[in-house]
């Protein structure tokens, strides 16, 4: 039995060096609530990628296990730019892993929880790309249930026009529709509640505006550097997210134009038919709301002050820099 579960004893180091079906593990790049991430080289193809090992008792979920094979599947049919490509997801030692394309970057809780808000033009620029990887999933029928910025990997573009390339990762990797059909196991919940839609909470059919839920908080929280519900405990929060209505964006940041409440209101409905119908047209709409223009003075020392993340009250500088500078 300790053999099972050697693989993800939570000794991380133990499988530096270690070879897990054709692949070396190299150093432990992350670790969520079900997942530990290494970097590992394919030894077939002699090529980096990120190794994703699931936590034994995912395994032994059968409906977990149904979905993992069929959306691991769909998900690696997937030819998209903003989407991780998947090499080959499998089984091995009662472990469930997942080899997928490296991404040499940061994802977008580091940066949120590092810089604070983004600058409107970023957000923009990252949310359009994460918006097509996800109506790209939906035109194939697949729901991501799981956007966050924690699987919203942010790596260098290619030039100054495209500072940022996102990408989005983990399809159908959540335990939450699983889990989320009424409140009697959400004291096993793992991961974070932050951005889950008020269908899944129900444990109502979803489809494909069910991540624009979440991506909308995803993006609401770019915006004004917190998610769009913050409650003392779970029950309190899963309440919010189907009942109350979140604080309009532009009282956390005044320099938003103020047509971005009820783009935000929308998105963020409880009814799915009151959503948008796409990313892309949530998007699309905040787009067209008035950008301020930018300061006209070089940063002072004050507007060089690092956002306070617990003084949300307080705008972000508008001049914040992109997420990568130019090499050049
Ligand atoms: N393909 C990848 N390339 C590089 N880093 C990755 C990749 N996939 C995941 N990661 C990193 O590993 C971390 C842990 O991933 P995961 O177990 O999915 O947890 P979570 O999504 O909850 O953060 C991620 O936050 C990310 O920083
Ligand atoms: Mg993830």
């Amino acid at each position: 039995m300790a053999h099972d579960t050697g693989l993800f004893s939570g000794r991380p180091s133990e499988l530096i060096g270690r070879q897990i079906a054709g692949y070396r593990i190299e150093r432990e790049i992350g670790r969520g609530g079900m997942a530990v991430v290494y970097r590992a080289r394919d030894l077939r193809l002699e090529r980096t990628v990120a190794l994703k090992l699931l936590a034994p008792e995912l395994a032994r979920n059968d409906t977990f296990r149904l979905r993992f094979t069929h959306e691991s599947r769909a998900a690696a049919a997937i030819d998209h730019p903003h989407i991780v490509p998947v090499f080959e997801a499998g089984e091995t030692d009662g472990i469930l892993y997942i080899a997928m394309r490296y991404v040499e970057g940061r994802d977008l809780r580091h940066l949120l929880d590092r810089r604070g808000p983004l600058a409107f033009a970023v957000t923009l620029r990252i949310a359009a790309q994460i918006a097509s990887a996800l109506d790209a999933a939906h035109e194939h029928g697949l729901v991501h249930r799981d956007v966050k910025p924690g699987n919203i990997l942010v790596a260098r573009g290619t030039d100054s026009d495209h500072p940022e390339h996102a990408y989005l990762t983990d399809f159908g990797l959540t335990k939450k529709s699983l889990s989320l059909t009424g409140f009697t196991s959400v004291g096993q919940f793992v991961g974070t509640l932050d951005y889950v839609a008020p269908e899944q909470i129900a444990g109502r059919p979803v489809d494909g505006r069910c991540d624009v839920y979440g991506f909308a908080c995803v993006v609401y929280e770019c915006l004004t550097g917190r998610p769009p519900f913050r409650r003392d405990d779970d029950m309190a929060l899963l309440w919010a997210h189907q009942y109350d209505q979140p604080p309009p964006p532009t009282e956390l940041r005044p320099d938003l134009a103020p047509e971005t409440d009820a783009v935000f209101a929308k998105a963020l409905a409880k009814t799915p038919e009151d959503r948008h119908p796409s990313c892309r047209t949530f998007i699309t709409a905040l787009r067209t709301t008035t950008v301020p223009p930018p300061l006209e003075h070089p940063p002072t020392e004050v507007d060089l002050r690092p956002p306070t993340g617990d003084n949300p009250l307080k705008p972000p500088p508008r001049w914040a820099a992109p997420v990568f500078r130019d090499r050049s």
